[in-house]
């Protein structure tokens, strides 16, 4: 009901999708986290195992990825949520081909699972630029089959203001930027081509590094633009993490990563008149991370003219009591508890 609404006044025109930027006191706009699960069996050589792929939705048999979604909004004041998955997934291993009706359909369940919150939802294919270990654009999928695949998604969300459209999670050792920004170019043409409004996240080589952005991956990717020669709606997509060797694989924090990534990135997001958004961050439940990912955080928050928010990794499928950068709450009959990470920094605060 609430996603049929918003939709008819979207395009009536009355609700703009696009983020104006935002009172530097207030913070930032969105706030939120990952939902992971559909990715699950995804490899950064772009290999995905589907057997793996695990539906955060009890309704598939899997965690409650909607009631996490659905406490996350209410009790934490989270409005938008990165919905990872797998390419081959989507298009069940036919590359260039349609939609898979089951698994497209099966994702569809989440997509509408976070819609029904009224959060924002991001579409995230988490192929790091390849599919089965070859880089899209060079020597690997046509920029054609790329495009494709999201001209089939734009299509079928072209009616919700609230979807966001992740074109590619965590591009790395691309040799071309340049073919690369040309590859991501065919993708925002064929968005557009159905979806005038949306935000679309534009990622960068480095595995979307905030810190590379500026010099390396940035004078490419300022060059993709709408088809009327706008840069409405396009989002610089950037990923930051704080342990010792920025993998985001350890509990232990050791940076907030400010002075060497995100003060340079806003510097540079302002000198271009751009806007980015940070769609994955995290740590492990610990002191060390706390420390970082608050202060990190509240950067953010104020530099929001130029930072539209950020979406911790992880909660969906992963168990938290073993995955270190658990942001999955659990829950004792209705009541949902969140981890201590996103219960100290990643929530929003009242203000
Ligand atoms: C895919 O994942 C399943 C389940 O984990 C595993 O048994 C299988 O060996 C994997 N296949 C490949 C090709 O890695
Ligand atoms: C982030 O911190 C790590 C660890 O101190 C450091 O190696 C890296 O250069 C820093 N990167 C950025 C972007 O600040």
């Amino acid at each position: 009901m609430l996603s049929t609404l918003t939709a008819a006044l979207a395009m009536a025109g009355a609700v703009s999708a696009l983020p104006a930027a935002r009172d530097t006191t207030t913070g930032v706009q969105f706030v939120g986290t990952n939902i992971a699960g559909f990715d699950f069996g995804c490899s950064i050589t772009g290999q995905d195992n589907l057997t793996q792929a695990t539906p955060p939705l009890s309704a598939l048999g899997g965690p409650d990825g909607a009631g996490q979604m659905q406490h996350f909004v209410k009790d934490d004041g989270m409005n938008i949520f990165r919905l990872p998955v797998g390419w081959q997934y989507l298009l069940n291993n036919n590359l260039g081909g349609k939609l898979d009706a089951t698994n497209a359909g099966k994702y569809d369940q989440l997509v509408q699972a976070c819609l029904a919150t009224g959060a924002y939802c991001i579409i995230d294919i988490h192929n790091y630029a390849r599919w089965n270990g070859q880089i899209i654009g060079q020597g690997g999928p046509t920029n054609d089959q790329f495009a494709n695949v999201w001209s089939q998604l734009a299509t079928k969300y072209a009616a919700q203001e609230k979807i966001v459209f992740g074109i590619m999670n965590e591009p790395h050792d691309v040799p071309d930027i340049d073919k690369w920004a040309d590859s991501v170019q065919a993708a925002v043409t064929a968005i557009r081509a159905v979806a005038a409004k949306q935000m679309i996240l534009l990622p960068g080589n480095d595995w979307t590094s905030a810190q590379q952005m500026p010099t390396k991956s940035g004078p490419a990717l300022l060059k993709v633009k709408n088809p009327d020669g706008s840069f409405d709606g396009l989002i610089i997509d950037v990923h930051k993490y704080l342990d010792s060797d920025n993998s985001g694989t350890h509990t232990e924090c050791v940076t907030d990563n400010i002075s060497t990534a995100f003060s340079p990135l806003a510097t540079w997001l302002r000198a271009n008149k751009r806007q980015a958004l940070n769609t994955e961050t995290g740590g492990g439940n610990t002191a060390s991370c706390q420390k970082y990912l608050c202060s990190q955080i509240d950067f953010l928050n104020k530099n929001s003219d130029v930072f539209l928010g950020y979406v911790g990794w992880s909660a969906g499928a992963f168990s938290p009591t073993t995955y270190e950068l658990s942001e999955v709450p659990t829950k004792n009959g209705n009541a949902w508890t969140d981890s201590s990470l996103v219960k100290a920094c990643i929530a929003r605060k009242s203000s």
